[in-house]
């Protein structure tokens, strides 16, 4: 393991329900793939960051960092497909999603008009994320060498981006990086606690539709059909006293 990279004690409570994503084939290819996605996506970001800086040096350390990027997407996405050739393409899991978020975080990033000192707190807090989640699928996936391989490599990555974006925060912001990191920390805690938020309300919304569905609809349906039966079938004749003309105006 890593010295530097820490898992989260939330990480360490999780770990039953990491295992049970982890030891499922299907869960455990879509996660790859997922990965796959996210890692890609954080690459172009800052790939995006390195032409947007106006700092020479973290230029090439952004340009460096979008490769890395890019080729653990690629790792991921190779490895993802592979495990999936080995078996019938059909996912048979009655659950396949995950209930946990990724490792890496990345998909929240957003260059557009964030100066070098925000961004790379940002970094900060999502590597070092990553570097712990990644260590804890590292080990449960014993039983796949080259998976466990591909997460070993991939984790050496994220301990170098995890360190050179604190010392480089620390650089171009010497006097406030800490806080930076801080602020960077809450924004992502915000972020998830809104997914999470979302998530819920989306349940509780369904549960409640639900529940009016078979509840307050079968009254209302049954009086529709009383109503019904009332009605005469067929033509209904007009009175002859009626006189009103139909193709008068009024
Ligand atoms: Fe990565
Ligand atoms: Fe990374």
């Amino acid at each position: 393991m890593s010295p530097l990279a820490r898992v989260a004690p939330l990480d360490r409570i999780l770990l039953p329900v990491h295992r049970w994503v982890w030891n499922d084939f299907d869960r455990r290819v879509r996660k790859l793939l997922a990965f796959a996605e996210v890692e890609s996506d954080g690459g172009r970001d800052i790939l995006r960051a390195a032409e947007v800086t106006p700092d020479a040096l973290l230029r090439r350390l952004y340009l460096e960092h979008a490769i890395d990027e890019l080729h653990h997407g690629d790792l991921f996405r190779q490895r993802g497909a592979a495990l999936l050739r080995t078996r019938s393409t059909r996912l048979r899991t009655l659950f396949n999603g995950t209930p946990l978020p990724g490792g890496h975080g990345l998909d929240d990033l957003s260059i557009q008009d964030e100066p070098d000192h925000r961004l790379l707190a940002f970094l900060h807090v999502a590597e070092k994320a990553a570097a712990g989640r990644f260590t804890i699928y590292r080990d449960l996936v014993d039983d796949d060498p080259q998976t466990r391989a591909i997460f070993e490599e991939i984790l050496r990555d994220e301990v170098f981006h995890m360190n050179y974006t604190y010392t480089q925060l620390a650089r171009v912001m010497p006097r406030s990086y800490r806080w930076q990191v801080w602020r960077a920390r809450a924004s992502r805690l915000w972020k998830r606690y809104l997914r999470v938020a979302a998530g819920i309300a989306s349940v509780v919304g369904n549960a409640v539709l639900t529940i009016m569905y078979f509840i307050l609809l079968p009254p209302f349906a049954w009086m529709a059909r009383r109503a019904e039966r009332r009605e005469p079938v067929g033509w209904t004749p007009i009175s002859r006293t009626r006189d009103d003309s139909p193709t008068g105006q009024y």
